[in-house]
């Protein structure tokens, strides 16, 4: 079983994979730590309590953690999460609300209480928590398990920028703490998440699922394909997210290639690029993975039986 901390900012992806790793018995579920990016901090820590109770795991701590980036002013995605951050998703007041206790410290804590290599993290959101954790424990970074990154772009281009995706560029100075720290980063980019898009059949078959979570989960799914219809141009929305879970579920439906990865973060024109090199003198050695590939029907097979659990 994978021990896992779940750093996110839910946004309509970040809320579909917590329902697929909240149904995933091979993940224990350490704690969800939340930080801005779609949406404001308190919005994204709310979310995750909202989308944890229709999942039925309040056992789940939840810890809010950073309200703006590093350093940069602070972006937001509204324009494809809705107001909330979960598009049309009715809302209510979730009953359990998030522990006492910065994310950051959170994430120290835990990883510094488990043997070293023992703990994953999944970051699905500007990677400004970890980076003030690894800010707070020096040692933390050696100390972790495998770091699963959504974010940054090689081949794709940027989906906020020409050049940037949107969680690198939420937070480069962020993303560059975590890269260069010596922890091993597995990176999901657009390169591979344009790969995995909720077309018609594959919403189809989620939206036949008569559970909460499947059924949250078509509202979200909609909601993100009529944006891409509508402002992209394009059929079926990529589920970005979500593809940091399926690796930890079934990493064989995911194509890795060791790379050097740096984020820009001082020119204006291209901030929150990420530099990847696969020209490496000694590739064996490298601790970062570009993923180049995905098996898409895979990872909605996998999505679409763990949502009818
Ligand atoms: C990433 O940006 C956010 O808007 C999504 O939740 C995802 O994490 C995709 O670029
Ligand atoms: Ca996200």
């Amino acid at each position: 079983m994978t021990k896992l901390i779940f750093d996110c900012d839910p946004g309509v992806d970040d809320a579909i994979a917590l329902f697929l790793a909240f149904a995933s018995p091979e993940l224990e579920l350490l704690a969800i730590t939340t930080t801005a990016g779609n949406v404001s901090a308190s919005l994204t820590a709310r979310n995750a309590a909202i989308i944890r109770q229709i999942a039925g795991r309040e056992d789940v701590p939840i810890h809010a953690g950073a309200d703006r980036p590093l350093f940069r002013a602070a972006v937001e995605a509204g324009a494809f999460h809705g107001e909330s951050g979960l598009g049309p998703l009715e809302l209510f007041t979730p009953a359990k609300g998030v522990e006492a206790g910065h994310a950051a410290q959170a994430i120290v804590d835990i990883v510094m209480a488990h043997a070293p290599g023992e703990v994953t993290l999944a970051v699905t959101g500007p990677c400004t928590n970890l980076a003030l954790a690894m800010q707070l424990e020096p040692t933390l970074a050696a100390r972790l398990g495998p770091v699963v990154v959504m974010g940054g772009a090689r081949r794709e281009g940027g989906n906020i920028t020409a050049s940037a995706e949107f969680n690198i560029f939420a937070d480069p100075h962020a993303a560059q703490v975590v890269f260069a720290s010596g922890a091993r980063c597995v990176v999901m980019g657009l390169d591979v998440t344009h790969q995995v898009r909720a077309d018609p059949a594959r919403t189809a078959a989620i939206a036949a699922i008569d559970r909460p979570a499947a059924k949250a989960s078509t509202v979200l799914l909609e909601f993100s394909n009529a944006l891409e219809r509508d402002i992209v141009g394009g059929t079926g929305a990529p589920i970005h997210d979500p593809c940091v879970i399926a690796y930890l579920l079934a990493p064989q439906l995911f194509t890795l290639r060791r790379c050097d990865l740096q984020v820009e973060t001082s020119s204006p024109l291209t901030l929150g690029h990420t530099a990847v090199e696969f020209r490496l003198p000694d590739p064996a050695a490298a601790r970062i993975e570009w993923a180049t590939g995905a098996d898409a029907d895979g990872v909605f097979t996998l999505l679409t039986e763990r949502l009818a659990r």
